[in-house]
């Protein structure tokens, strides 16, 4: 069941501007996120698309701007406030637990879910054992989500690059996240690599209604799965629009499509 229709606004980034030192990452930076989109960033390498990222799960703080959440404005996000508002993300380099295996780092992924202390466990064996149980049948599913049964008990760290970035992902989407945050989830990926991954993006889209924000240097694929780009160089926004607007729009074809990258 399509559960996909783009809804009202839930994150809305106003002014953002970032620096480190005297070097400015992002300058005065605006644009929303719509419930169920995919939203893409792009612009060259070191325009700030993964600060942009930091910013929005609250790793990163701007010294101007807002942001909101739900229509709540604060000046920064922090990140146990983006996690508990449902913000999970993968990262441009794999961030997993090498010698862990898959099913076991997808399960880092329920950390927030895992209501249940040490102390309660002890006291409510039985409670806590009930959400154990509930929380390895979530994992499976992720893992029969992802097509990913023949690695469950693979170390993470033996698996080729395009299934950890796999993993990866799995391990975002155990958190049940009401926005994914994929910084470069196709980057060093083959054809097929990124047919599959597209497609998981998609699904994840079209069958949770998970808002996506994305960040994708492979044109092909932002153009063909992204309901908005907003498109970034040295820290200006250059564009934001649909991907025919972006296409088409003159600074966007100078600055970045327009050469080869
Ligand atoms: N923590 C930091 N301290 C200092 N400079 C930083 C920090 N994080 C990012 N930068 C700088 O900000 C600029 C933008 O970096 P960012 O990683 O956001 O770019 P990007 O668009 O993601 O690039 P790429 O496509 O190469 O991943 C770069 O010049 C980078 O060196
Ligand atoms: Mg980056």
């Amino acid at each position: 069941m399509k559960e996909r229709a783009i809804g009202e606004v839930i994150l809305d980034l106003k002014n953002i501007s970032l620096s480190f030192g005297a070097m400015r990452v992002l300058n005065n930076i605006s644009f929303d996120v719509r419930k169920s989109e995919i939203r893409s960033i792009i612009g060259p390498n070191g325009a700030g698309k993964s600060s942009m990222l930091n910013v929005i799960n609250g790793v990163y703080h701007p010294q101007e701007g807002e942001i909101s959440f739900r229509g709540e404005v604060r000046k920064q996000m922090k990140v146990h406030e983006a996690a508990g508002f449902g913000i999970a993300r993968t990262f441009q380099n794999i961030a997993l637990f090498k010698g862990m295996s898959t099913l076991d780092n997808i399960m880092t992924g329920r950390n927030l879910k895992m209501k249940s202390s040490m102390f309660s466990q002890a006291i409510y064996w039985g409670k806590a054992q009930k959400e154990e149980i509930e929380h390895r049948r979530k994992v499976e599913e992720i893992i029969d989500f992802l097509e990913i049964q023949a690695i469950r008990k693979t170390p993470v760290g033996r698996l080729p690059y395009g299934m950890q970035k796999r993993v990866e992902l799995g391990r975002a989407l155990a958190a049940e996240p009401e926005i994914l945050l994929l910084d470069e989830p196709m980057a060093g990926m083959n054809v097929e690599e990124k047919e599959d991954m597209s497609r998981f993006v998609l699904d994840i889209n079209d069958e949770f209604g998970t808002t996506i924000v994305l960040i994708e240097h492979d044109m092909g694929v932002v153009m063909d799965i992204s309901d908005r780009v907003v498109v970034l160089d040295y820290g200006r926004q250059l564009a934001d629009g649909t991907p025919d607007v972006v296409r088409n729009n003159q600074d966007v074809i100078d600055a970045y499509l327009g050469v080869s990258h």
